[in-house]
């Protein structure tokens, strides 16, 4: 069911590590209330050439934890504590974030169909961040775009430069901001849900590609998804995240194989095409807290069918060797 493609992965080589985020912590200013937490202490790594998962229900902060990464936040929202550090380099201090947006670390943002502009072609989006930044003439622009439009698959490519994005199937949207994102040969990409609104073929084909983009150019991806299933197939490593929390990561190996937090377990229970049960749709009891919700102990310990008189202290991360780690008092 798990398979690890990637090749630098291999435990004898000590590969590169791109992006390490530390202790991050998001929060939300409100007027009367005080700041909720959207993201907390939140520590993760991608290494050069991987495909890491960041997994989790809607709301429990995948989307502001990517875009807190490229300066990205919206209005009230801001990074209190924490380092992201992009090749050994703090982004947060004392520097801006955005400056590593799409040169070093491109976002492919969640929901393709808002995010294409209606009133302007394909080939004008593409090649707007090679315009912006100034690196290559009018005429060469336009023989870029045909050849990243060719690179992600556009049939016909070069002909279709020319369509608005409503002549676009919504796969074909997908490649198309796909393509957006490697123009500028960034080592990272994060691509937000690329799959969600795609019927299995075409998520299937958008997988194949990201896997074949990766060999082909070197990029890491952080691939963000509530989708278990679906990363397990084609991510060397995993984050598991749970109302602004990471609970548990490790290879997809381990996280599948040798589960130790109980949200982990019933997500994978959740995912009819893991539980081997495709009649049934089990979800998950009950529904993730609001992030101003105080909730002392562990986050999860309202749903979770495992709690016990521990978790109403807020459980440490512990290791189970390697690059495994958890968030529970019972694992
Ligand atoms: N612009 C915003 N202003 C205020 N709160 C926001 C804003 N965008 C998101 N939030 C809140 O931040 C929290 C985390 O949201 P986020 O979009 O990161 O979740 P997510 O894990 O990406 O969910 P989904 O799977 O639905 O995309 C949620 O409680 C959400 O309501
Ligand atoms: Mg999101």
């Amino acid at each position: 069911m798990c398979s690890t493609r990637n090749s630098m992965t291999d435990p004898g080589q000590k590969a590169e590590r791109l992006l390490e985020v530390e202790g991050l912590t998001i929060v939300l200013r409100h007027r009367h209330r005080p700041p909720a937490a959207i993201a907390r202490d939140v520590s993760l790594h991608v290494n050069a050439g991987e495909i890491v998962g960041l997994i989790g229900e809607s709301g429990s902060g995948k989307t502001m934890t990517a875009k807190s990464l490229i300066g990205l936040l919206p209005d009230r929202m801001e990074v209190v504590s924490g380092h992201v550090r992009f090749r050994g380099r703090d982004l947060l201090d004392g520097g801006d974030p955005g400056r590593v947006r799409g040169r070093e670390i491109a976002l492919i943002p969640q929901d393709a169909l808002h995010a294409l502009n209606p009133v302007k072609t394909i080939g004008w989006q593409v090649g707007e961040p090679l315009k912006v930044h100034g690196r290559l003439r009018q005429r060469r622009i336009a023989n870029v775009v045909g050849d990243l439009l060719e690179r992600v698959h556009i049939p016909d490519a070069r002909r279709r430069v020319g369509d608005y994005p409503h002549q676009f199937s919504g796969g074909m949207q997908q490649r198309a901001l796909t393509a957006m994102a490697l123009s500028m040969e960034p080592p990272l990409i994060l691509a937000d849900e690329p799959t969600t609104a795609l019927d299995v073929t075409i998520q299937a084909e958008i997988i194949d590609l990201i896997g074949e983009l990766r060999d082909a150019t070197g990029a890491s991806f952080l691939f963000i998804s509530h989708d278990l299933a679906l990363v397990s197939s084609f991510c060397d490593r995993i984050y598991v995240m749970y109302a602004g929390e990471i609970v548990e990561s490790g290879t997809t190996d381990a996280i599948f194989n040798h589960t130790r937090h109980p949200y982990t377990r019933a997500l994978i229970g959740a995912a009819p095409r893991l539980a081997g049960n495709p009649e049934r749709l089990p979800t998950i009891p009950g529904r993730i807290p609001r992030p101003h919700e105080e909730i002392r102990g562990c986050r999860f310990r309202e749903r979770c069918p495992e709690a016990g008189a521990a978790c109403g202290e807020a459980p440490r991360l512990e290791t189970a060797g390697g690059d495994h780690a958890y968030r529970c008092w019972y694992a």
